[in-house]
């Protein structure tokens, strides 16, 4: 399949298909299908929460490019009165710039380095975005999602459910018909926070909040990912958040890691290598069990800059991916020569001959690691832990 692929990922960078996973699924044999917070999605590339999701026109490119969803930038809650707990969290900062890093196995990747952090603008502004995001789901045109930071109290302290309510109820409300479906951050600046510093509140907080944020939705049925950060802890504390968060939905797994002495979060191939150590670990462990009810699904996040490291998150039990800083790099980075920078990342994350998402997972069927059924290979077969056994029904 070498030629062939070489072929048409020269011929797919002067211009991608436009359904490029009934492309892959025609031209390869591969499924793509793939799971965020229980929708099915057509392959397993989505938009992190950040910068590239402010605005409908943002989203209008990325669903033209074909991404399977976004994640609408991280607002802040407020109460009816428009009081923020977190409003520290709403600063604007319009430069970022995106680097080399310099990874502890001596790997160059790239990482993105702002200082601001969540949504800076009035929440009316926020719920127009949600309107829009409601709009374009049910169409069935990108699912896209909002995400919310709320209120984290000290441990002696309540929590202010005011302000979960006000900003449940009026998101559920823009959202329009069906479930809620929402990610709330535990963001990569509260890692630098003092707040986060003691392992008991995190812990607390990864217990109490999925249900308080469910009481403040009332009746309407919200459908809750947490974001969980790298805390400045080991990676056993990551699997204790991991525990401690089980009764979400999903697990978005791990925001970027903080530098301290330069006080910006950070990725490149130190935050991938953390990620894929503790969600291997996990895997393991049975802490959460993709596909099988009553364990949150996993959604991977952190340096997806090749179709391998894909493969990695996915073999790591993860239904789907975020990315941000790929979305980010300079033109000439990019293999593709024409279309958006959507459009050329997942070009080369899912057709680059060597490094590419079918070039890896025709090699493992090769292997004899990856199967397939009635005739295909199917990305959610390498999450739910098949891969490795023959499954008799090929
Ligand atoms: C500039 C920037 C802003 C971000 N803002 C948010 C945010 O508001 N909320 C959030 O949950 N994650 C945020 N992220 C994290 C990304 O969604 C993503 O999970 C993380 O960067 C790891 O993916 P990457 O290595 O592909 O960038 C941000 C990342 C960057 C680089």
């Amino acid at each position: 399949m070498h030629a062939p692929l070489a072929r048409d990922f020269e011929r797919s960078g002067r211009g991608l298909p436009r359904d490029i996973a009934a492309h892959v699924r025609e031209a390869y044999g591969i499924d793509l299908t793939a799971r965020y917070l229980g929708y099915t999605v057509p392959h397993p590339l989505g938009k992190g929460s950040g910068q590239l999701s402010l605005n409908v026109d943002q989203l209008e490119t990325d669903r033209e490019a074909g991404l399977a969803f976004a994640v609408l930038k991280t607002v802040i809650a407020e109460d009816e009165s428009g009081e923020r707990s977190m409003g520290a969290w709403a600063i604007r900062e319009a430069k970022m710039r995106v680097e080399r890093r310099h990874a502890a196995d001596g790997r160059d990747g790239w990482t993105v380095t702002w200082k601001g952090r969540g949504w800076d603008r009035p929440f009316d502004d926020y719920l127009a975005l949600v309107r829009a995001a409601g709009d374009l789901t049910r169409s069935g045109a990108m699912l896209t999602v909002p995400s919310v930071k709320y209120h984290l109290p000290g441990l002696d302290e309540p929590f202010r459910e005011a302000e979960y309510r006000h900003t449940t109820q009026r998101l559920a409300k823009a959202w329009g018909e069906g479930d809620l479906p929402l990610e709330k951050d535990f963001s990569p600046t509260l890692a630098g926070d003092a707040l986060a510093n003691e392992r008991a509140r995190v812990l607390r907080w990864l217990r109490e909040v999925p249900d308080q944020i469910r009481v403040a939705a009332g009746p309407r049925p919200v459908r809750l990912a947490l974001k969980l950060m790298n805390a400045r802890f080991d990676d056993n504390f990551q699997q204790e958040m991991m525990k401690a968060a089980a009764t979400a939905d999903s697990l978005v797994c791990f925001n970027r890691l903080w530098d301290a002495s330069a006080s910006v979060a950070y990725g490149g191939w130190d935050l991938s290598e953390r990620n894929l150590r503790v969600l291997r670990r996990a895997r393991e462990e049975r802490l959460a069990r993709p596909g099988v009810a009553g364990g949150p699904a996993l959604v991977g996040t952190g340096n997806v800059c090749s179709g391998r490291v894909v493969l990695d998150y996915a073999r790591a039990g993860c239904e789907s991916v975020e990315l941000h800083t790929i979305f980010q790099l300079p033109l000439t980075e990019y293999p593709a020569t024409a279309g958006s920078r959507s459009q050329r990342a997942l070009h080369t994350l899912l057709l680059h001959p060597v490094e590419g998402l079918v070039a890896g997972m025709l090699e493992l069927e090769a292997a004899g690691v990856l199967h397939r059924k009635a005739g295909e290979l199917r990305y959610l077969d390498l999450c739910a832990g098949s891969v490795g056994r023959a499954t008799g029904d090929s």
